[in-house]
């Protein structure tokens, strides 16, 4: 939520600033601003709406300057406007900021800076936060110095009760930026007479390939030649330089027409990737070293919780099903932003897993506390590697799927779907399963990137579909057993970027109430593959039809039945009951992406929303 990138060296910082804005958009893009610091002066430029509003402005009259601080926006506290747009300077006007978080006593603190004269332009608690860090500094005196100007923020930060990841420059210190963060990511990137501040790599891989994931409480200064870390209570903080795993290449959309198409079409690997040396055919189960847990600490576990938001609660609901059908542990989801607030009775050797893709999502991360806090191991299933939640989880699985940019989740879910898989066989063999079935599992496993390839190959049967239907009034979304969370899945897919109203749903419960929204302009889409619940599914789908609804269905190829009762069909290739999920996710992704693109919706950006949601 909230992108923000800093450089300082020796190019001009404007080109930079906006190339990583650019790269950053996902995370928010309600306006967005630079700040250039030349030779004593500052100059800014705010826009609201997209990067490309942005770069408008700055051709007009671009700020001259080889130090500088952007920030693409997610709106929290204040309007979407010009004026609540980063950075924001401080009272003296010499100081500007950009934060990523949420300043959560910044009313307090706003009141008591109005009472001493302090005067604000804004409606956003960052304002505030400048405005403290500012009044620190002057009340210090002295030369002006980097260092003053840690001490300044250093003493307001302790006042301060929240969130962010902060990036500011100073009029009177012309050869350094400061930042820190708590709760909010902030990477420090290393190049040779230049480095970086961003909230993510993606922003900066284009110039250097190290970096250093910054911990809550450091304090980070950056010159052109040199960086220092220290801790927000004072003294030296320790780092690690971290070498970024992918490149420039794999954060830009290459060849397709939208980040969430591309994303959509790595799936065969991605799903490779999660499973890539982690399987043992001699030993016919998965092996996941990173757990940290032996078979004992394992065969111990009585019950365990999956938790997430969004995509990653319904790749967890999978997870749910396939875990108690491997390996038989009583297995709950539970909304990590419900986690804390409930007073779940959990057995002393309950394991608890924590999914998200950015490891950033402020509600997992506040789940994956309280659930340590009560003393229970607590696992991370994450795609970005040094992310929060990867770091203090007390163990994991990485998903090793690449960058996922497109605001709609498609590939991560089926990533996690494969790493919950690959938990539930491993959990299976050390109890009941024997070893045949262990490898007829893997056999299964290992079949699937090429089962993909094979629905992706419907591309342009699936659009022709999503043309037919995107002007639909609403839409169901059906399945059964593995395939309800998928259902969810589908009808988030297709709200999030095409604004079509859609909902999903046990197909069984249609006749408890849902049935009633059922009319021509209610498209249902049930998926029904040849599993042990097909037949029910049928059923449900002849009543959705007597009722003159439309119907889609997703089915196992020479499912002729299926064929007879659809208005339209989509296929996958035979599988397992409980693999079904991964391939069948694939129509659903495609289905709403291609409605969205037919409805002229921004894919990648739908409004409202940002890819990391990094405040509760
Ligand atoms: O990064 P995370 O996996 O923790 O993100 C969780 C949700 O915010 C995310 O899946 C969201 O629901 C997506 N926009 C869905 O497409």
């Amino acid at each position: 939520m909230c992108g923000i990138i800093g450089y300082i060296g020796k190019a001009q910082a404007v080109p930079i600033l906006l190339e990583g804005l650019r790269r950053l958009e996902y995370r928010g893009y309600d306006s967005a601003g630079v700040a250039i610091l030349d030779g004593g002066k500052i100059e800014t430029r705010k826009r609201i709406g997209r990067i490309a509003n942005l770069a408008e402005l700055i051709k007009e009259s671009p700020p001259v300057g080889s130090i500088g601080i952007s920030h693409t926006r997610w709106a929290t506290h204040g309007g979407v406007t010009d004026e609540n747009a980063h950075p924001h300077a401080d009272q003296s006007g010499k100081l500007f900021l950009c934060h990523n978080g949420v300043i959560e006593n910044y009313a307090v603190l706003k009141d008591q800076l109005t009472k001493e004269g302090h005067a604000f332009v804004s409606q956003t608690d960052t304002e505030v936060l400048a405005h403290l860090i500012g009044k620190h500094y002057e009340a210090a005196g002295g030369e002006p110095s980097k260092g003053r100007l840690i001490e300044a923020l250093r003493a307001a930060l302790k006042q301060v009760v929240g969130t962010y990841g902060i990036i500011m420059i100073h009029r009177d210190v012309p050869n350094a930026i400061v930042g820190a963060r708590r709760g909010s990511p902030l990477v420090l990137g290393i190049g040779k007479g230049e480095n970086f501040f961003a909230s993510d790599v993606s922003a900066i891989v284009a110039h250097t390939r190290e970096a250093v994931y910054l911990k809550d409480y450091d304090i980070a200064a950056l010159t052109p030649e040199e960086f220092e870390i220290t801790s927000l209570v004072g003294g030296a903080s320790g780092f690690e330089v971290s070498k970024v795993e992918f490149s420039e290449e794999d954060v830009s959309k290459g060849e397709y027409p939208h980040y969430m198409l591309k994303e959509i079409y790595e799936q065969p690997d991605t799903i490779q990737d999660a499973m890539r040396g982690r399987l043992s055919r001699e030993e016919a189960t998965s092996i996941l070293g990173g757990l940290e847990m032996t078979n004992a600490e394992l065969r111990d576990v009585e019950r365990i919780i999956l938790t997430g938001c969004g995509t990653a609660s319904h790749a967890a609901m999978v997870g749910e099903y396939v875990i108690e059908a491997l390996a038989h542990i009583p297995t709950e989801v539970e909304f990590a932003s419900e986690f804390r607030y409930r007073n779940m009775p959990l057995p002393k050797d309950s394991l608890v897993f924590c999914i998200s893709q950015s490891g950033e999502t402020a509600d997992t991360l506040a789940a994956l506390r309280e659930s340590q806090r009560k003393g229970h191991r607590t696992l991370g299933v994450c795609n970005n590697v040094a992310s929060t939640i990867a770091r203090e989880s007390d163990g994991g699985v990485y998903m090793h799927a690449g960058p996922e940019i497109g605001v709609a989740a498609t590939k991560s879910f089926t990533s996690q779907v494969t790493i919950l898989t690959l938990i539930g066989l491993l959990l299976g063999r050390i109890r009941h399963l024997g070893s045949s079935e262990g490898l007829r599992i893997i056999d299964e496993l290992e079949a699937i990137p090429d089962k993909v390839k094979r629905i992706l190959e419907q591309n342009s049967h699936i659009k022709a579909i999503a043309d037919k239907y995107c002007n639909a009034q609403a839409m169901m979304f059906l399945g059964r057993q593995f395939n309800y969370p998928v259902a969810l899945e589908g009808a988030l897919k297709m709200k999030e970027i095409s604004y079509i109203h859609a909902s999903g749903h046990p197909s069984a419960e249609l006749k408890h109430g849902v049935i009633a929204l059922i009319s021509p302009e209610v498209p249902s889409v049930f998926i029904a593959p040849d599993d042990s619940v097909f037949e029910k599914n049928v059923s449900n789908i002849e009543e959705v039809k007597a009722r003159k609804g439309p119907i889609i269905a997703i089915g196992t190829e020479g499912s002729t039945k299926l064929e007879k009762v659809a208005d339209d069909t989509i296929f996958i290739p035979p599988c397992p009951d409980f693999l079904s999920p991964i391939l069948t996710a694939i129509p659903l992704q495609l289905l709403a992406y291609h409605t969205a693109v037919a409805l002229g919706c921004d894919v990648d950006k739908p409004r409202n929303l940002a890819k990391s949601v990094t405040v509760e």
